[in-house]
C-alpha cells in the first residue's frame, strides 16, 4: 500500500499517449448525441461490453468511430484539458501527446480548428500548474503514404508545435517501408522520429523502423524478444521502447499481465518506459499501469526508479530541460 502511494506520487514522464485514446466513454456518449454520430452502444454498461477487444483492429474500429464525435474547437480544448488534468493527478510532469489529423480531416475538421483547441489547453495547463507537454504528429499507417505526405505539408503552418512524427494504426500488412519517403522528408524538416513497431507486427518491422525510417525511439517494441540480435542492437544503441502494459493485455499481445515481458526487457538493459497508450479504452492511466506492474509482476523500487528515469531520458525534450528532471 505504501509502495503504491509512492508510485502514484513519483514525478513521471509519459511518452506514448494517443489523445483520441483519452476520450472517456461518458463524454463520448454525450458528444455522439450532440453530433448525431450513430453508435451501437448507448450506456456506460454497453460501452464496457463493446470495449472487450479481440485484437488491435477491433479496438481501432471503435477508437476511430469514437474520435469522429469531435467537431469544434471547444471539443478539442476539453479533450486536451481533461487529459492534462489527468497528468496532474498522475504526477505526469512531462508528456508527449500523439495527435492524429487523419482522423479529423475526413470530417471536414481542419488544422486551425483542432490546433487552436489543443494549444489553448496546453497554454492554460502550463500557466496554471507548470505542465510540460510536447506534441507528436502521428500518421495512420493503413492510409497511403501520399495522404501522409499531404498532411505533413498541411502541418508546415504548425511546424513549431510538433517535436516529432509518429506512425500508428493497424500494423499488420502496413510495414514501415511503406513510409520511407515520409520519414525522409520529416527528418529533413527537423522532426524527431518515432514509430509503432513490434506490437502486433514482427520484429522485422522494428528493424525496418530503425534501418529504413531511421527512428530514434520505438513505440511498443515488445516483440523484439523474438530476434536475439535485434535485442542486442536495441540494448547497444539504448533505443527507447515506449511500452504500454495495460494496452498490451487488453489487445491480447500478452494473455495476462503476469506474462508481460517488460521487466525482462528492463533486466536485459533495454531503455524501457511505461505508458498508457489509450487510457480511456484500456482501463487505466499511467499510475494504473505502474500499479499493475507492482501487483502482477512484483515491480520493486529499484526497477520503478529505473523506469521513471528512462521516461525522462527517452523524452524529446532538449538536453538542458531533461536535466531538470534527472
Ligand atoms: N497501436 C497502433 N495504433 C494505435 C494504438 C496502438 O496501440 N493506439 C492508438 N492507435
Ligand atoms: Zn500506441
Amino acid at each position: 500500500k505504501n509502495f503504491e502511494d509512492w508510485l502514484k506520487a513519483a514525478p513521471k514522464s509519459e511518452l506514448h499517449l494517443h489523445l483520441d485514446g483519452t476520450l472517456e466513454a461518458r463524454r463520448l456518449l454525450s458528444l455522439a448525441e450532440k453530433t448525431h454520430v450513430p453508435l451501437s452502444y448507448q450506456t456506460l454498461e454497453e460501452v464496457e461490453v463493446a470495449y472487450q477487444f479481440e485484437n488491435l483492429q477491433s479496438f481501432l474500429d471503435l477508437y476511430y468511430l469514437g474520435a469522429s464525435v469531435l467537431r469544434d474547437e471547444e471539443d478539442f480544448y476539453h479533450l486536451m484539458m481533461d487529459y492534462l488534468q489527468r497528468c496532474r493527478e498522475n504526477n505526469i510532469v512531462h508528456t508527449e501527446i500523439m495527435i492524429e489529423p487523419q482522423t479529423y480531416l475526413p470530417n471536414g475538421i481542419e488544422f486551425p480548428v483542432f490546433m487552436a483547441g489543443f494549444k489553448r489547453a496546453i497554454a492554460d495547463a502550463r500557466s496554471q500548474w507548470g505542465q510540460s507537454a510536447l506534441l507528436i504528429l502521428s500518421f495512420l499507417r493503413h492510409m497511403p503514404e501520399a495522404d501522409a505526405l499531404h498532411v505533413l505539408d498541411l502541418a508546415e503552418a504548425y511546424r513549431d508545435d510538433f517535436v516529432a512524427i509518429g506512425l500508428a494504426s493497424g500494423e499488420r500488412d502496413n510495414p514501415p517501408q511503406k513510409f520511407t519517403e515520409l520519414y525522409r522528408r520529416a527528418g529533413e524538416r527537423g522532426y524527431r522520429l518515432t514509430a509503432h513497431a513490434g506490437e502486433e507486427g514482427p520484429p522485422a518491422y522494428i528493424r525496418a523502423a530503425l534501418d529504413d525510417l531511421q527512428v530514434e525511439r520505438i513505440d511498443h517494441g515488445v516483440r523484439c524478444v523474438e530476434d536475439e540480435p535485434l535485442v542486442e542492437e536495441l540494448r547497444e544503441r539504448q533505443i527507447p521502447l515506449t511500452v504500454c502494459p495495460l494496452s498490451n493485455v487488453r489487445l491480447h499481445v500478452f494473455s495476462e499481465m503476469k506474462q508481460h515481458n517488460i521487466l525482462q526487457l528492463l533486466q536485459r538493459g533495454l531503455k524501457v518506459t511505461v505508458n498508457s497508450d489509450d487510457p480511456a479504452y484500456f482501463g487505466g492511466y499511467l499510475n494504473d499501469n505502474f500499479i499493475a506492474l507492482y501487483r502482477e509482476l512484483n515491480l520493486n523500487r529499484e526497477q520503478a526508479l529505473q523506469l521513471l528515469q528512462n521516461g525522462f531520458e527517452a523524452s524529446f525534450l532538449p538536453a538542458e530541460a531533461k536535466q531538470n528532471y534527472l
